[in-house]
């Protein structure tokens, strides 16, 4: 190649300023400084020399060398960290792609309106209170004023637990269990799953109600008809409401609540069944021998107490026909709501 150091280190010198890479830094180590490389050869050389130059030369050998080395160094070293580099940078994500679309829950229509009934209740001051699904006879019929063999426990066919107990066929006997624990004034509601031998187009065998009880001194059908009209309107905006008679046994007088129909603003549509009416609730003055069952006493309290359904309230809400559709999961139907 060459026997002079100087022009050794420019020839070196022009072929570091073309390697490309890690690769090409340690062929040039290998070809400069390598045993077969012109450094050898040069240090070869020095033998041949005449002492009084070997010193010189020598020194002007090894000082190429350290140069050579340090040089090689830090090319190697250059390359390496760019390439760590673009490696890492290989497997960044790319920032600017779309970013994974999550598909969001949503509440089922059926929780949606009972935490909208509930939440209407509780601004008017009402508290929300609990009772168990699997319940004594007891509480879901005989302190609600329906004995044993009465023809009002035909109105609610039961389903009965080897144990003696029922699976509560209304929210109703929250309304004892309540009474038992608290003294008046009070007002509450309950919300939870009732079960009936029940199954059709409008009927689940599990269902949701809101109970609702009110009781003090001198509360009157006056109360009842203004709470629950501001309920009513508060619900489905302000339309007309009516009450006519009914029957239960746990409330003289009884009543059913309803308001114009929604959807054909009471012309007579497929969801109100040509009526023009939609029943939301059921509801009455609280039967004196229901606060005999909890030792109220009835010349001192009085008051009123209301149930109504949850899904059918969805039902009417959303114009839906077939309550087994609240049941069903079918994921295409319940992303509507
Ligand atoms: N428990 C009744 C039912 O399941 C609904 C009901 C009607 C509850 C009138 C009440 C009421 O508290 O006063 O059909």
């Amino acid at each position: 190649m060459t026997d002079n150091p100087e022009t050794l280190w420019h020839q070196f010198d022009e072929e570091r300023r073309r390697a490309a890479s890690s690769k090409d830094a340690e062929a040039l180590r290998i070809k400069y400084l390598g045993k077969k490389g012109p450094l050898s050869a040069l240090l070869k050389t020095l033998g041949s020399l005449p002492p009084d130059q070997r010193k010189t030369a020598g020194e002007a050998i090894n000082r190429l060398k350290a140069r050579l080395e340090q040089a090689v160094e830090q090319l190697i070293a250059e390359f390496a960290e760019r390439e760590a580099d673009a490696a890492l940078r290989a497997d960044l994500p790319d920032p600017t792609l779309p970013g994974t679309v999550l598909p969001m829950g949503s509440l089922h229509p059926v929780t949606q309106i009972g935490l909208e009934v509930a939440a209407i209740f509780l601004s008017m001051g009402f508290f929300l209170a609990e009772g168990p699904e699997a319940e004594d006879e007891y509480y879901n019929f005989e302190a609600l004023n329906v004995p044993k063999h009465h023809p009002a426990r035909d109105m609610q066919d039961t389903f009965y637990l080897e144990n003696g107990q029922v699976l509560r066929t209304q929210t109703s006997p929250v309304q004892i269990r309540t009474m038992e624990m608290i003294k008046p004034p009070f007002k509450m509601i309950a919300l939870g799953k009732v079960y009936r031998r029940d199954s059709d187009i409008t009927h689940s065998p599990m269902f949701s109600q809101m109970e609702g009880l009110v009781v003090g001194e001198n509360v009157s059908m006056a109360d009842l008809k203004g709470t629950l009209a501001a309920f009513a309107e508060k619900m489905f905006g302000r339309r007309p409401t009516r009450f006519r008679p009914s029957f239960f046994p746990f409330t003289e007088p009884s009543a059913e609540m309803d308001v114009q129909c929604i959807f054909c603003e009471g012309k007579g549509c497929k969801v109100c069944k040509n009526s023009g009416w939609m029943e939301i609730l059921g509801c009455g003055m609280v039967n004196p021998r229901v606060f005999e069952a909890v030792e109220y006493d009835p010349e001192k309290y009085t008051g009123f107490a209301f149930g109504m359904g949850i899904e059918r309230m969805a039902m009417q809400r959303f114009g839906i026909d077939d309550i087994r559709l609240l049941f069903g999961s079918d994921i295409r139907f319940l992303r509507q709501f």
